[in-house]
């Protein structure tokens, strides 16, 4: 045991001097970092061993907690040494008299940026590529090569803006499943597409006109509606920790077929009832379903040998259940006392 944990004192020694004390303190003390983990771990310790062991883990962790602390304050003494006015007329700038404004100078990543990364991290250990969606694209990707023929109705529930030259920018990123499938194919093609998007929207709690979606796709000689269920679950369970009960409804997409509501108990209330579910307890998440074969077909790819499935889920949406914030507009409003809670 003892062994186990040098390793880890020397791989601590490395990260002290390659990595922020932001990334130590999340990689050995958050809820799921190593020193935490070997923390829980110390219940399956022989009665010989335990008292040495819990010694030495204490010490690790107390030499974490002080090097973390340390390097807060050097952040923070450097911030007021190089933090100058430039338009000030006369020196106030000297390290002695001038305090930083904001202390965490270096700012942190944006929680829908947190998100995105924990949801990019799971797809990339699934085997998926990741492609970026555009912020400005063309009818055709629109809408032409995802079944939405020029006056098919469907084309209203998608209402966004356009640029006085007929380009539109992205109402979903499925405008992206054509340009994936032309250029993974041929399958297998795993992908998945995140990106920004944009409504005409009236906002309100859960609505905003620009947002971000990931898409997903698997195309793939035999792919089945069961395969997709299972890699939506798969993806779901591990980004909220937790197990998970799931049901389809019927949707509409021009671009699926069959097309779906894919539908989670909730994960705060075991379906018992809660405010984030509005006492149903479940929680509607994304659209999804198989691709439809003239979607196959316009991205070069022969329905009669491949199938595939498709979703396209809210990042914003899954920021507020993983980190239980109410309202969606919090998310892009600037306020600085909200952004450092996270
Ligand atoms: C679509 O956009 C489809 N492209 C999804 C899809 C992809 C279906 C692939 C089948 C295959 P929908 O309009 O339901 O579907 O939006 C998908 C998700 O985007 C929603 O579940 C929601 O999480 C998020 N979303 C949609 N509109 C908004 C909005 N105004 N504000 C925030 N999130 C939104």
């Amino acid at each position: 045991m003892s062994k186990d944990l040098s390793e880890i004192v020397k791989q601590i020694d490395s990260d002290i001097h390659s990595l922020s004390s932001v990334e130590i303190k999340q990689k050995y003390l958050s809820k799921n970092g190593i020193v935490t983990t070997l923390f829980k771990g110390i219940k399956d310790i022989s009665q010989e061993e335990i008292g040495e062991y819990g010694k030495k883990l204490n010490d690790i962790k107390n030499l974490l907690e002080e090097n973390i602390k340390r390097r807060k304050e050097e952040d923070i003494s450097e911030g007021t040494q190089y933090s100058i006015d430039p338009t000030a007329p006369f020196d106030i700038n000297s390290k002695l008299t001038r305090r930083p404004k904001i202390l965490d100078l270096k700012g942190s990543k944006h929680p829908l940026m947190q998100e995105l990364e924990n949801i990019l991290d799971i797809f990339q250990r699934m085997g998926f590529d990741v492609m970026e969606s555009k912020q400005l694209d063309d009818d055709f990707h629109m809408f032409e090569s995802l079944n939405f023929p020029k006056g098919h109705p469907a084309r209203d529930m998608y209402d966004t803006f356009w640029t006085q030259d007929g380009f539109v920018l992205p109402a979903h990123t499925s405008t992206m499943q054509n340009r994936a499938l032309r250029k993974l194919g041929p399958p297998p093609i795993r992908v998945v597409l995140p990106g920004r998007c944009f409504r005409n929207e009236a906002t309100d709690a859960s609505h905003e006109h620009t947002f971000y979606q990931i898409e997903g796709i698997y195309v793939d000689k035999g792919i089945s509606f069961a395969n997709m269920l299972a890699v939506i679950k798969e993806y779901l369970e591990k980004y909220l920790e937790t197990d998970l009960d799931i049901k389809v409804q019927p949707s509409y997409f021009p671009f699926t077929e069959p097309d779906t509501e894919f539908v989670i108990s909730c994960p705060f209330c075991s379906k018992k009832g809660c405010s984030t579910c509005g006492y149903t307890g479940w929680i509607e998440l994304m659209g999804c379903g198989m691709i439809h074969p003239n979607v196959l077909k316009a991205g070069g790819i022969d329905p009669l040998q491949y199938s595939g499935f498709a979703w396209g889920v809210g990042l914003d949406r899954l920021t507020l259940i993983k980190k239980g914030i109410g309202d969606i507009r919090k998310l892009r409003d600037g306020d600085i006392n909200f952004l450092k809670q996270f």
